[in-house]
């Protein structure tokens, strides 16, 4: 990568209105927003692409979409983009039957409800119209200021679930929906109220359990062409290779205010800044002066979750001709969830599937070629042994990104979602915050992502009203 030491005087310095940090689908929302609103933007992004989460690569003649990739009906904000840049998309193949591994091991063919025992399925429904209540009341705007909020904030997910029910399958079925399949933590680690968020940011509990809904599309050519289309728009803005190291606030209380920010590579003087990168990184930036107290607090309680995405690239989809989907889940197995995701026109036949947080640690700690055959005997637990012999097997590790660190994304810990929650889009003076993490509708996808930088260029654009800049409710709708 073409990166000058950090100590070394960048070498471009530019004025502007809004500088950016960060070349993901939230910072470029947030540049393609105020860009729009005509005012003059420059994004810095410390890879040497962009797209951050979302990052399509071609691995050993493969083409695997590495991050995020999937889009629901409910994310309209995504689904607006890609009609705006004449993106197509693909359903996920969803033919047959699907299998599900209960805690017995026994791999059994289903469609419609897990095929678990009746008093177990009644309990799934019961816990799933409680999840679809609590989140239907509490939302996903304002979880900390929901009367239960702090009740439900203390209280570890997998606490509060064995507290509805004594159906231990039960409880790890609706568990692992949230937990393994979402904020990828262990549901010991996240309180009740973060669950809640999780399942009303996706509009309803019974959404995120559907994956027939969650799943739904792919977008042709891979969810990263979309930050790539919005990137080209943008132009000579985006700086590449340039890692943001410090933001100086100046005359914090003057006319004058405003930021210095500082990279590798270019020195930009801005009216604004929108820091949009994952919460965990936030402390990656210095800030002069330190940031209040109350952020140097929020941003320690916020943590990237595990995955692994493993994808297992065959001849043939060999499942469709036993008539499966694809489609597999089992709480205890090592791949907790598995689908078919070929490629749109590949004859090959691809599998994704998801390795979470305590079991991603354990598979880590082993050698590649150990964690492969593992893997894959657990697929092939669900879909049989020709899963065994792959042409391609990828791992998708981001917490081993140093401009990442995780996956999906952050959640906070126990307590600090109604603790800190209110405040954790809120500026400090002229430094703004976005990030699909800091979302509420589409809370950890792309679809929160460009809500949030919408969000960011809004209040950016309302900040800057008295001072000349165009008024937001014109601008931004343009
Ligand atoms: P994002 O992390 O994408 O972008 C932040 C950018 O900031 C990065 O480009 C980074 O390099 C840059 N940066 C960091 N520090 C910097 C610094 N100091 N200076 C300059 N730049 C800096 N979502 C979805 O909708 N459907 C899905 O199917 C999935 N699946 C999925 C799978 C996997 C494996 C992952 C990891 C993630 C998903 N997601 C997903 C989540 C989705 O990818 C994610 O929500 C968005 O990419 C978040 O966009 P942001 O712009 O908020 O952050």
């Amino acid at each position: 990568m073409d990166t000058a030491p950090a100590s070394a005087p960048p070498a471009l310095q530019v004025d502007c209105d809004v500088v950016v940090v960060g070349a993901g689908p939230a910072g470029l929302s947030a540049a393609r927003h105020l860009t729009r609103a005509g005012l003059d933007v420059v994004v810095l992004e410390a890879r040497d692409r962009v797209g951050g989460r979302t990052w399509t690569d071609v691995v050993d003649g493969a083409v695997l979409e590495i991050g995020g990739q999937w889009v629901s009906p409910d994310q309209t904000e995504l689904l607006g983009l890609l009609e705006e840049l004449g993106k197509e998309t693909y359903s996920r193949y969803r033919e047959g039957d699907s299998v599900y591994v209960g805690p017995d091991g026994v791999a059994l063919r289903y469609r419609g409800a897990f095929p678990v025992q009746e008093k177990t399925a009644a309990e799934v429904e019961r816990l799933t119209a409680l999840m679809d209540e609590l989140a239907a009341e509490v939302g996903a705007q304002q979880p900390w200021a929901h009367p239960r909020a702090r009740e439900l904030d203390t209280v570890p997910f997998a606490s509060w679930l064995r507290e509805q029910s004594a159906d231990e399958e039960a409880c790890r079925t609706v568990g692992l929906f949230i937990a393994g399949g979402m904020l990828t933590k262990p549901a010991h680690s996240f309180s009740a109220l973060q669950a809640v968020l999780m399942a009303a940011s996706a509009g309803s509990f019974t959404n995120l359990t559907d994956e027939c809904f969650i799943l739904d599309k792919r977008v042709v050519g891979g969810m990263q062409s979309v930050s790539e289309a919005v990137a080209a728009e943008l132009g000579g803005r985006v700086h590449l290779s340039t890692p943001v190291r410090t933001i100086r606030r100046t005359a914090p209380d003057g006319e004058g205010e405003g930021v210095v920010v500082v990279s590798d590579r270019v020195l930009a003087r801005a009216r604004r800044v929108v820091v949009a990168v994952p919460p965990p990184l936030f402390s990656r930036i210095s800030h002069e002066p330190p940031l209040p107290r109350r952020q140097h607090q929020l941003h320690q309680h916020l943590s990237m979750g595990l995955v692994i995405k493993v994808h297992a690239v065959y001849p043939t989809p060999f499942w469709r001709e036993d008539g499966l989907s694809g489609t597999a889940f089992g709480a205890d197995a090592l791949v907790q969830e598995v689908y078919d995701n070929t490629l749109h026109g590949d004859e090959r036949g691809t599998l994704v599937g998801f390795v979470s947080d305590e079991k991603a640690d354990a598979l880590f700690a082993l050698p590649a070629d150990e964690r492969r055959r593992r893997v894959l005997e657990s697929i092939a637990g669900y879909l049989g042994e020709r899963a065994l012999e792959p042409d391609v097997y990828f791992e998708s590790d981001w917490a081993a990104e140093e401009w990442t660190r995780g996956a999906y994304a952050a959640s906070f810990d126990l307590g600090g979602l109604s603790r800190y929650g209110a405040d954790q889009r809120t500026p400090v003076g002229p430094v703004h915050w976005a990030c699909s993490d800091l979302a509420a509708e589409g809370y950890q996808h792309v679809d929160g992502a460009l809500r949030s930088g919408r969000a960011a260029a809004e209040d950016v654009l309302a900040a800057l009203h008295g001072a000349g800049a165009p008024a937001p409710a014109d601008a931004v709708g343009a």
